[in-house]
């Protein structure tokens, strides 16, 4: 929920491509800066860039059921701290939102409460239990127009229901996106990334090869059924690999990186700190090197943050127990700044695509990820590219304390943030 906001005039801004241009902001739309009146509100942001709204794929905002880690407002304001102008809702949330009525309900709580836009992403299965498939198509239909389906925290381990799935969803060009972990390869108690670190640290390794493994056979399954699969949180260089694959033959394959596996290693879990604790595991360095090159070069085709709110009494426990997750939006942009547009290896059009037109063609979000020009919805976010800040995690819109960034000196990018015309993050 956010106050309306009058029209106001951005003067100096730059452009992803480098254009320098006046922003006006009128009934929620971009319009022509020359039809701005004499007494217009206006923003001064000369040395600012000015980029789409950003979209995440890839949300947990726990409502219903755990409020006391994150609500739909607390994790969307969030959301509008971070740039994002739209999340997508992962459904495993209780109830799981596996139902058109459930699906209605979320889209709802987004609609009276949000601070960005909120998109449901439906279960693949009902109650994630893998067994039986969910109300796909009356989730479709629904008021909430679910287009992305997942069961994610779990990975729907049966290839003839995955197979039905993507058959299913074909019809009405729905997505499901796949939490790919081969949990008879590296079960529910895997916490760490199978390498010298997980033996020295007598932790349960989780193999590169749990999460290849059901790529490869999930590309398959797309291939086989022509229909479209979505890869989440890819976090080693074998899944980069398989992904590379079938794009080159042609399937119908997307995935997202997440900013904890481009910037974080395994070392971090040496100190048992849970709140490193995260599926699947933080990787190695050689893995980091490999979705950082992917994301680059479009392999790897957007940022998902995977944000993963946790109570402190869920995390307060032995590394093996705590629940594994980590929260995400508020430095996505900043981590992606440090290790992407930082190193050169990325320019800011990539970052817009990557990060904003990816995601919302994915979810097929009208208004969102588009270009900064009249007539467009005022979905924009104005970008510090020098400042820096320490992490403060106790300073976090989230509910949750679990940011694994905490201490860390990054980019401190995001100066407001504007969805329909409307401020929803001002620093
Ligand atoms: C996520 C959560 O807590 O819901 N946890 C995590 O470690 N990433 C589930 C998920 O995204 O797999
Ligand atoms: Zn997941």
């Amino acid at each position: 929920m956010t106050t309306t906001s009058g029209p106001l005039l951005i003067t100096g801004a730059t452009l992803a491509d480098g254009t320098r241009t006046d922003l006006y902001l009128a009934e929620g739309r971009l319009a022509d800066p020359a039809s701005a009146p004499a007494g217009v509100e206006r923003l001064d942001a000369d040395g600012l860039l000015a980029l789409p709204g950003l979209v995440d794929p890839h949300t947990h905002l726990r409502q219903p059921g755990r409020e006391d880690a994150e609500t739909v407002a607390s994790g969307t304001a969030a959301a509008a701290r971070g740039g994002f102008t739209c999340v997508h809702a992962m459904a495993n949330t209780t109830p799981v939102t596996d139902t058109a009525e459930a699906a209605e309900y979320v889209a709802a709580l987004g609609e009276r409460e949000g601070h960005c836009e909120v998109r449901v992403v439906g279960a693949v299965t009902k109650g994630l239990d893998g067994e039986e498939l969910a109300e796909l198509g009356m989730m479709a239909d629904s008021a909430a127009g679910v287009r992305l389906f997942s069961d994610d925290g779990r990975c729907v381990g049966d290839s003839l229901l995955m197979r039905r799935a993507l058959t299913y969803v074909k019809a009405f060009d729905g997505v499901i996106a796949q939490h790919s972990q081969d949990v008879s390869l590296a079960g529910p108690g895997a916490c760490c990334h199978e390498s010298e670190w997980s033996g020295r640290l007598g932790l349960p390794g989780w193999p590169s090869q749990a999460e290849s493994i059901i790529i490869a056979r999930d590309v398959q399954l797309a291939e086989l059924t022509g229909s479209r699969i979505h890869v989440c949180h890819v976090s080693t260089a074998e899944g980069v690999d398989v992904i590379r694959w079938a794009k080159a033959r042609g399937i119908r394959v997307t995935a997202e990186v997440t900013p904890h596996h481009l910037l974080l290693d395994t070392p971090l879990v040496a100190g048992y700190d849970t709140t490193f604790k995260v599926n699947p595991p933080l990787r190695t360095s050689e893995h980091l090197e490999a979705v950082r090159e992917a994301l680059a070069d479009g392999t790897i085709d957007m940022v998902g943050t995977d944000h993963a709110p946790h109570a402190r009494q869920d995390k307060d426990h032995p590394f093996d127990v705590a629940l594994p997750g980590m929260l995400g939006l508020e430095q996505a942009l900043a981590v992606v700044m440090e290790v992407m547009v930082g190193t050169g290896r990325m320019d800011w059009p990539t970052l817009v695509e990557r990060m904003s037109t990816a995601p919302a063609r994915l979810g097929q979000v009208p208004g969102q990820g588009r270009p900064l020009a009249a007539g467009e919805p005022a979905n924009l976010v104005l970008v510090d590219p020098a400042a820096r800040a320490t992490v403060d995690a106790s300073a976090s819109r989230s509910r949750s304390r679990n940011n694994p960034y905490d201490g860390r000196d990054l980019p401190d990018p995001v100066v407001a943030t504007f969805w329909k015309g409307r401020r929803t993050y001002a620093r």
